[in-house]
């Protein structure tokens, strides 16, 4: 079975740059960071507000709501008011295109 869901072609993302992608209903932000693509869920986890529009700084993104930091790369959380991770999901380049999948329940 493939449950792997297209999100956009490889190119067409930028260093430093995100895409945010419906996946089943989750929106899923994937940045390219290093060379390296990165999902996470769309939702703070303090109050579920979109994060992809945080500030970026380094590996650091920044909720835009109320300030609290996560690590991209890993979803752990930095700094209150948020105190649980953010959900991240598996992602691949296939076919020249970038590719999630939600392994939550795997
Ligand atoms: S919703 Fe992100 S810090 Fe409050």
């Amino acid at each position: 079975m493939n449950d792997w869901s297209d999100v956009a072609p490889v190119d067409s993302l930028p260093e430093g740059g995100h895409i945010v992608a419906d996946l089943d209903g989750i929106p899923v932000a994937v940045f390219k960071l290093g060379g390296e693509f990165y999902a996470i869920e769309d939702a703070c986890t303090h109050d579920g507000a979109e994060i992809a529009s945080g500030r970026l700084e380094g590996d650091e993104l920044t909720c835009p709501r109320h300030g609290a930091r996560f690590c991209l790369r890993t979803g752990k959380v930095l700094s209150p008011p948020a105190y649980e991770d953010l959900t991240c999901f598996p992602v691949r380049v296939a076919d020249g295109m970038i590719q999630i999948r939600d392994a939550r329940w795997d």
